[in-house]
């Protein structure tokens, strides 16, 4: 690759940008995890986490990706065999799907259109179908990074109240938490999943599992042969802030900084910026002429946007093309929405500016890839931003 000037416009929807600050606290010398100074370090960093979930229970840490701590919240409360209930909202979710059913695991799975979240009606038609209740745990992905679309978490739990139904509720928060307002506790989730490389603002490599009293008691009845993702040991090492292997230790230190930031600036700070981000995307989108894939506006996503190309427009050459001139990665489209559509990551470290020089980079690239829109989609987004600073 020729040489490029300037520094790289990451706004794919994850991983994100990592601020300097986290940066900075990475590059510090690797400490002893079994010393005296770390166990206080780790108590520290769970005591903000809770704060980020909004719960009063444990939260885990692994040193793993964001399908690590899918894994982890399967095998620690399911059984080859059990039934969980799952809603195709997008690639995501087809994945975790893939996943159970690798795992042993029956999985109920919801057929849906990729442009909607769960509907909270066909959650509660099916537990209430399910007299034997042979369904242990709901799985839902919040906020459905292929689709950006986001599921109201909040009405799954209302329904699944209605219903009477003593599943487990499973939350995929990988690209919401730290971006997109959640309440694990309120919302009487059980299990919440999410890891390092979106809202938290980290380079990947951290997963997490938020886990309820509820899902601690599934835990320990629950037989699965398990090692690595085990929370049993988990919970007992984190009790004095320990491991019950080698953590890691300097994406831990970028997370207590990551989780400095989030709190310094105030959640509601932080999930208001991304809402005015991404509405002054969705107006440059309206203005360029162009639909964004989610068709429910209660249910647009603050973290992405996700964009179709016309027919016989590849999204892939226009980022391929976006890229080239201006070094900018966008997201591609992924699985059935291969090539039509593109998606803009609007989330963590970001600011106006960065989504003034993103969407100029997107109007640019529509010019140059002869993609039919009208001008104008950037001015409509500064507008709105001025109108809103
Ligand atoms: C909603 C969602 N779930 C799961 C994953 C998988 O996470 P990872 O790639 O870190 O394993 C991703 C990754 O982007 C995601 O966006």
């Amino acid at each position: 690759m020729s040489f490029r000037s300037g520094r790289h416009f990451l706004q794919i929807p994850g991983p994100s940008n990592v601020p300097d600050r986290v940066l900075r606290a990475i590059d510090r010398p690797t400490m002893d995890h079994r010393g005296a100074e770390f166990g206080l370090f780790t108590l520290g960093i769970l005591e903000n986490l809770k704060k980020v979930f909004k719960t009063e229970g444990a939260v885990i840490i692994y040193p793993s990706s964001g399908t690590g701590a899918w894994e982890a919240a399967l095998v620690n409360t399911l059984s080859p065999g059990d039934k969980v209930l799952m809603f195709e909202t997008g690639q995501f979710s087809t994945l975790w799907r893939l996943l159970a059913e690798k795992l042993g695991i029956v999985v109920e799975f919801v057929e849906g259109d990729w442009r909607h979240g769960v509907s909270a009606e066909q959650v509660e038609s099916h537990l209430r179908a399910d007299m034997a209740q042979e369904i242990k745990a709901v799985c839902v992905v919040h906020n459905e990074t292929s689709t950006g679309v986001v599921s109201n978490i909040s009405n799954v739990r209302k329904a699944m109240d209605a219903a009477s139904h003593p599943a487990l509720l499973l939350v995929d928060t990988i690209s919401s938490l730290g971006s997109i307002d959640y309440h694990h506790d309120e919302w009487g989730v059980d299990v919440t999943v999410t890891c390092s490389q979106k809202g938290l603002m980290l380079p990947p490599g951290l997963g997490f599992n938020a886990i309820s009293k509820k899902a601690i008691a599934a835990s320990e009845s629950n037989k699965t042969n398990r090692s690595y993702w085990d929370w049993k040991e988990m919970l007992a090492n984190n009790a004095t802030g320990y491991f019950p292997y080698t953590p890691s230790t300097n994406l831990m230190y970028g997370l207590e900084e990551a989780l400095k930031m989030l709190l310094e600036e105030g959640l509601d700070n932080v999930f208001k910026r991304h809402d005015r981000h991404a509405e002054a995307t969705r107006r440059a989108v309206q203005a360029w002429g162009l639909e964004v894939l989610c068709l429910n506006p209660d249910e647009y996503s603050s973290v992405l946007t996700t964009i179709l190309t016309p027919e016989g427009h590849d999204a892939d050459n226009l980022r391929k093309i976006i890229m080239d001139n201006f070094n900018m990665s966008l997201g591609t489209g992924l699985g059935r929405v291969k090539g039509k559509v593109f998606r803009i990551g609007h989330l963590g470290d970001f600011n106006d500016l960065t989504l003034a020089g993103t969407l100029s980079g997107v109007e640019m690239g529509l010019k140059l890839a002869d993609i039919p829109h009208q001008p104008g989609g950037v001015a409509a987004a500064l507008s709105y931003m001025a109108e809103t600073a």
